[in-house]
Formats: structure tokens, C-alpha cells, sequence
């Protein structure tokens, strides 16, 4: 039995790695194990016999085990340092010349714009506001003034939820605009306000190179009290001229919404006519005074607050910043247009 122990030890001793000090075991202790069937002889002895030989064995798997143990973790400690040594990933190193820098993804300039766009008024300390895509025909129309019938409704062709209607806030349908996220936030925080909504629009038109079913808008609305629209003015010429990066100028025109009385539309100063030709302006934004009823929707009284509010395309403003010819462009998800930017 000495010799037995000797030998296991020494085959512990000279395992390798974890794989052949397992077998050992399996050798000494497994079910045919060579321990093993020094246990399996005591039932052939005398009792006392048992005993005294039971003892020896025990002693000997005693042995065995805390040799094993102790090589066990000698061996779990060597292979997770040589694991360590051939696995070392230097990240200070350069990059290897075959990666393929071509497949590098950029930011669509839709949302790079944005991000512009958020940032710029941001400073200006307007907060960033949210609303939902799918939205009822009460925040979309009825709280911004336009009753059903409204002649207005036809000018936003919109697409339909079917069987969703609801007694309170009529059809679902997809916003036609970001408006109705004025009401939305009116409810939610009161007066005073100072935020832009930036969001996805969707309106049931055909398609072409200037118009598409799906495209983004900013809305903008400013609360508080003694606010008039030479506020606005200086407000868009800051905003426009940081974003064009060169001074800029706009001009108010009368326009119609239901929302807003008096009603404007804004222009900007694109070209300076020479030689006695005249000034190119470009339509950019609807805008006006808010009117009492959407307050009132919004449960802001009318009486001691007042305000403006604007939207504006943000894809166009992509299209007129970027030079892009077709709308289509900007949501086919072609590599050759994302590339450029
Ligand atoms: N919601 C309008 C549209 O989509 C744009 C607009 C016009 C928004 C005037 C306004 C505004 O807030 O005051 O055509």
C-alpha cells in the first residue's frame, strides 16, 4: 500500500496540466480506481483486520487527495497566467492597415442636423419636448382650433388608424404635424414654456422630389408674459445665422393657421438681387401668436399669458443646408448618398 501511494504521488507530482491530473484521479479513485479496490478487499477480512487495514486506506486517500488538491490549484494558477501571456491584447497599439475603413458607418445627416438644431436652441435655453407618432384627432386638430369640418383638416392629408376612434379624443391617426405636442406639454408643465419638439410627420400624400409621406419637423412655442414677435424674429435670425454659420436675414409675411392669430409666414434671405433684379427669398417656416382657444385647450389662461409658437421642416431645412435635389433621398438608405456626409 506504501508502494500504491508512493506511485500516485509521483504521477501527481508529474502531471502536466489539469486534463492528466484528472485521469489521475480517475485512475487512483474512480470507481475501478486502484484505492478504490483496496476498499472493495476489506469486506473479505476478519473485523479487526477491517479495521486497522480500513485505517491504513483512509489514511492513504487522505493523502492522495491533499497532494491532488495542492496540485490542483498550482495547475489552475499556471494555466490562467499562460491563458494571461497568449491572450494579451495591446490597445495602445495602431490599428492594422486591412481593416476596411470604407465600412465605417456615419450619422444620417437628418440627425446630425438635428442634433445641430437641438443644440443651438439649448443654448438659447429652450428644453427639448416629446410626443407620441400616433396621435388623436383631438391634440392633432380639435385642441389646436381645428373643429371637425374645418377646411384646414383637408390641408393635412392624414392617415387613419382603422376602428380606433375613442368617445373623448375622436380617430387615431399619425400626427401630421409635431403642434400637437404644444398642447400636450401645456398640459403637463403650464406656464411658462420654452421648448422645441422635433419629431416625425407623416401625411397620406403621393410622392415626389419634394414631397414624401413621412418627413421631420420642429415645433417651437415660447410662453410667458410680455412676449411679442420681435422676440421671434431675433430669436430665428440667431438660430439661422449659427446654423448657416453666416449672418442671416428673415421677413414676416401674413399667413393662416387655425392655431395662431395673427398668423405669419417666415422668409429668408437667400440672394441679394444684383442689378436691379430682385431679392430671392425662401419660404421657411409657419409661425404666429398663439391663439387663446389653444391656451385654453392647454389649461393656460389666455388672459395673463401669451405667446408664439413655429414649425418649420426640418428636412427641407436638410435639403436647402445640404443642396439635396430629391426628398427621396434622404430615406432610401443609399450608401452612395449616406457616404457623402
Ligand atoms: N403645423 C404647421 C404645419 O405643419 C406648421 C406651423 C405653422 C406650426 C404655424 C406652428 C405655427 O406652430 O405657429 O404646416
Amino acid at each position: 500500500m506504501q508502494d500504491l501511494l508512493n506511485s500516485a504521488l509521483q504521477a501527481i507530482e508529474n502531471a502536466n496540466n489539469s486534463n492528466e491530473l484528472k485521469e489521475i484521479e480517475i485512475k487512483y479513485l474512480g470507481k475501478k480506481g486502484l484505492i478504490t479496490e483496496q476498499l472493495k478487499t476489506l469486506k473479505d477480512l476478519s473485523e479487526e483486520d477491517k479495521r486497522t487495514t480500513g485505517k491504513a486506506i483512509q489514511e492513504i486517500k487522505q493523502k492522495f487527495l491533499s497532494a491532488y488538491q495542492k496540485k490542483a490549484s498550482q495547475l489552475e494558477i499556471e494555466e490562467i497566467n499562460s491563458k494571461l501571456t497568449a491572450e494579451f491584447f495591446d490597445i495602445t497599439l495602431p490599428r492594422l492597415n486591412k481593416i476596411n475603413h470604407s465600412k465605417k458607418g456615419t450619422i444620417h445627416p437628418l440627425n446630425q442636423l438635428q442634433q445641430q438644431v437641438e443644440e443651438i436652441f439649448s443654448d438659447m435655453g429652450f428644453e427639448i419636448a416629446d410626443g407620441p407618432e400616433v396621435e388623436s384627432e383631438y391634440y392633432n386638430f380639435e385642441a389646436l382650433n381645428i373643429p371637425s369640418h374645418h377646411p384646414a383638416r383637408d390641408m393635412q392629408d392624414t392617415f387613419f388608424i382603422e376602428n380606433k376612434a375613442d368617445p373623448k379624443h375622436g380617430e387615431l391617426i399619425l400626427r401630421t404635424h409635431t403642434s400637437p405636442v404644444q398642447i400636450r406639454t401645456m398640459e403637463l408643465k403650464g406656464a411658462p414654456l420654452r421648448i422645441i419638439v422635433p419629431g416625425r410627420v407623416f401625411r397620406y400624400e403621393a410622392t415626389d422630389a419634394t414631397h414624401d409621406s413621412t418627413f421631420n419637423q420642429v415645433e417651437g412655442l415660447l410662453i410667458d408674459k410680455n412676449i411679442g414677435l420681435a422676440d421671434l424674429k431675433g430669436i430665428m435670425e440667431e438660430f439661422l445665422s449659427r446654423l448657416f454659420e453666416k449672418d442671416i436675414t428673415v421677413r414676416f409675411r401674413p399667413g393662416y393657421f387655425p392655431f395662431v392669430e395673427p398668423g405669419l409666414e417666415l422668409d429668408i434671405l437667400w440672394q441679394k438681387g444684383k442689378n436691379g433684379q430682385s431679392d430671392k427669398w425662401l419660404e421657411f417656416m409657419g409661425a404666429g401668436m398663439v391663439h387663446p382657444n389653444v391656451l385654453k385647450a392647454g389649461g393656460i389662461d389666455p388672459e395673463n399669458n401669451q405667446g408664439w409658437a413655429f414649425g418649420f421642416g426640418i428636412t427641407r431645412l436638410a435639403m436647402i443646408k445640404y443642396q439635396i435635389a430629391d426628398i427621396r433621398q434622404i430615406h432610401n438608405s443609399d450608401l452612395r448618398f449616406l457616404k457623402q456626409f
